[in-house]
C-alpha cells in the first residue's frame, strides 16, 4: 500500500504521498499543494526540501557516511585518480580499461586555451581574484565553443565535459601565473592530471618542476574528496542555471560563483587566515573559539560545522591523516597543523559545539595541505573548484537526461506593502 502523510488545512484533509528515497530516507512529496490549496510551504534556505530525486551522491549527515554512486569515500580516495572518480559521477558506473583511456585522451586533446582566451589573461589586473578570472573564462568557453551550447547526444555532452575538465585546470595555473607576472607555463599531454597542473603552476621554461608522488597523491586526493557533495550551495546552483535549459559552461561558472562565498568552498581561504592570525600572536586559540561561540562577535570558527554532517566530516577525516603523511614525507612542521589541532581539541571538548554538532569539516585541513604543495591561500578555493567540477557535470547532466525536469522556480512570501500609489517627485 502507498504511504501517504495526512494534512489538515482549512477543514481539509490532504493525503501527501511519501517517496523513500533507496537508504530508506522519507520525503514528504508537496509538489501538488499549491494546485490544491492555494498555499506554499516556507521552508528557510531550503534546509528541510529535496530539491530532486539524484542517483549520484549519498550522505548520512548523522552517520558521517559519503558515497560516490553507492561506493564509499574511503574506497575511493587511495586506489584510484581523481580521472576514474569524474567518470564514475558523471557517467554512473566505473569505467573499464577502454572507456578510461579514451576519456583521458580526450582531456589531453582538449587542455590548451583558445589563443582568443589565452589573450584575454594580458587584460585583467595583476591582483585580480582567481575565483573571478575562473569563473568569467569557464563562461568566456562558451564564445569559442559554440557548437556545444546545446547538447545532443553523449558524445557532444562528453566532449563539452572533457573541455571543462581539462581546460578548468589550465585557466587555474594561467590565473596564478599570471598574478605572479610569471610566464605561463603549457600543458604537457605526457603528464598525468595532477601532474600537469602542478607542472603548469610551478615549472620555468626551460626547468620542469621536480614532482614529488607524494605531493601528486595529495592533490589527487584532494580532488577527490571535493568531487561531488550532493545538493550544496554551488551544485544547487548550477542545477538552477541549467534548468533554464544554460548551457554547461554557464551553469558550471554560476557554480564557481556560488563556491567562492565563505560560507562554502570559500572557507578554506578563512580557516588559514584564522589559523595565520593566531600563528602571528593576533589571537590565543581559546580566544578565537570564545569569539566563536559569542553571537555577537560576527565570527565563526571556519572549517567547522556543516548543513548535513552533525557528525565528522568522513573528508576531514581522511584529510587530517593526509596532513600527518604529507609532513611527515617533506620533513617541515607547519605551525598551522598544530594550531589546526589544538583549535579541534577545544572545540571537540566545548559544550557549544557539542551541543550544537559541530565538527570540522572538509575545509578544515584541506588548506594546510595545499600550503605544504606551495599553492597560495587565494588560490585554495580555485583547487576546490577543479576538484567539485566533475560533481557539478555529472548534476547537469542528470537533470538534463530527465524528461520530468522543469525550470526551478520557487516561491515565496511576501511581506511589502500593500498596493499604494506612485507619488510625484515634487510630492515627496
Ligand atoms: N562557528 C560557530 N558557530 C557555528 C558554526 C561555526 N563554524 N557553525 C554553526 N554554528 C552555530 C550557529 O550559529 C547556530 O547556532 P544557534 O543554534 O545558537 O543559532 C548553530 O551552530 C547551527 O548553525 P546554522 O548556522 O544553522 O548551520 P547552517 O546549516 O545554516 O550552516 C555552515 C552551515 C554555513 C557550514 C556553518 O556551520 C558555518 O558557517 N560554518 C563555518 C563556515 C564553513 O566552514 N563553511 C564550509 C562548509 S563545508 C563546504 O561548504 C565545503
Amino acid at each position: 500500500m502507498e504511504r501517504t502523510a495526512k494534512l489538515t488545512f482549512e477543514g481539509h484533509e490532504l493525503e501527501l504521498p511519501i517517496e523513500e528515497g533507496a537508504e530508506g530516507e522519507l520525503a514528504i512529496d508537496v509538489s501538488d499543494l499549491y494546485g490544491k490549496t492555494g498555499a506554499t510551504t516556507l521552508d528557510r534556505s531550503l534546509a528541510n526540501t529535496a530539491l530532486c530525486r539524484s542517483q549520484i551522491t549519498y550522505i548520512d549527515g548523522d552517520k558521517g557516511i559519503l558515497r560516490y554512486r553507492g561506493i564509499p569515500i574511503e574506497d575511493l580516495v587511495y586506489r584510484p585518480n581523481f580521472v576514474e572518480i569524474a567518470w564514475l559521477l558523471i557517467f554512473g558506473r566505473l569505467p573499464n580499461r577502454q572507456e578510461l583511456s579514451d576519456f583521458s585522451e580526450a582531456l589531453s586533446n582538449n587542455q590548451l586555451l583558445h589563443e582568443g582566451l589565452r589573450h584575454q589573461f594580458q587584460h585583467i589586473p595583476v591582483d585580480a581574484p582567481p575565483m573571478a578570472i575562473l569563473s568569467a573564462m569557464l563562461n568566456n568557453l562558451a564564445c569559442y565553443h559554440q557548437e556545444l551550447l546545446t547538447v545532443e547526444d553523449t558524445e557532444q555532452f562528453t566532449l563539452a565535459a572533457a573541455r571543462l575538465i581539462s581546460k578548468v585546470r589550465t585557466i587555474a595555473a594561467f590565473s596564478y601565473r599570471r598574478s605572479r607576472g610569471l610566464p605561463i607555463i603549457h600543458p604537457d599531454p605526457a603528464l598525468r592530471y595532477c601532474a600537469n597542473f602542478l607542472h603548469m603552476m610551478f615549472s620555468v621554461p626551460y626547468r620542469h618542476h621536480v614532482l614529488d608522488p607524494e605531493i601528486e597523491d595529495a592533490l589527487n586526493l584532494i580532488f577527490i574528496l571535493h568531487a561531488d557533495h550532493e545538493q550544496n550551495c554551488s551544485t544547487a546552483t548550477v542545477r538552477t542555471v541549467g534548468s533554464a535549459r544554460a548551457n554547461l559552461f554557464a551553469s558550471c561558472a554560476a557554480g564557481v560563483c556560488a563556491l567562492w562565498g565563505p560560507l562554502h568552498g570559500g572557507a578554506n581561504v578563512e580557516v588559514i587566515s584564522m589559523l595565520e592570525q593566531i600563528a602571528a600572536g593576533g589571537m590565543e586559540p581559546e580566544e578565537c573559539i570564545r569569539l566563536a561561540k559569542d553571537k555577537d562577535s560576527g565570527f565563526r570558527l571556519f572549517g567547522f560545522g556543516h548543513r548535513v554532517y552533525k557528525n565528522y566530516d568522513p573528508r576531514a577525516k581522511i584529510l587530517r591523516e593526509t596532513c600527518e603523511r604529507v609532513f611527515a614525507r617533506i620533513q617541515v612542521r607547519d605551525p598551522l597543523l598544530d594550531i589546526a589541532r589544538k583549535l579541534e581539541e577545544l572545540a571537540l571538548k566545548d559544550s557549544y559545539f557539542v551541543d550544537r554538532r559541530l565538527y570540522p569539516n572538509v575545509d578544515f585541513y584541506s588548506g594546510i595541505i595545499l600550503r605544504a604543495m606551495g599553492i597560495p591561500t587565494n588560490m585554495f578555493t580555485v583547487c576546490f573548484a577543479i576538484g567539485r567540477l566533475p560533481g557539478w557535470i555529472a548534476h547537469w547532466k542528470e537533470q538534463h537526461d530527465d524528461p520530468s525536469s522543469r525550470i526551478i522556480r520557487p516561491r515565496q512570501v511576501y511581506l511589502g506593502s500593500k498596493q499604494r500609489g506612485y507619488v510625484p517627485m515634487s510630492e515627496r
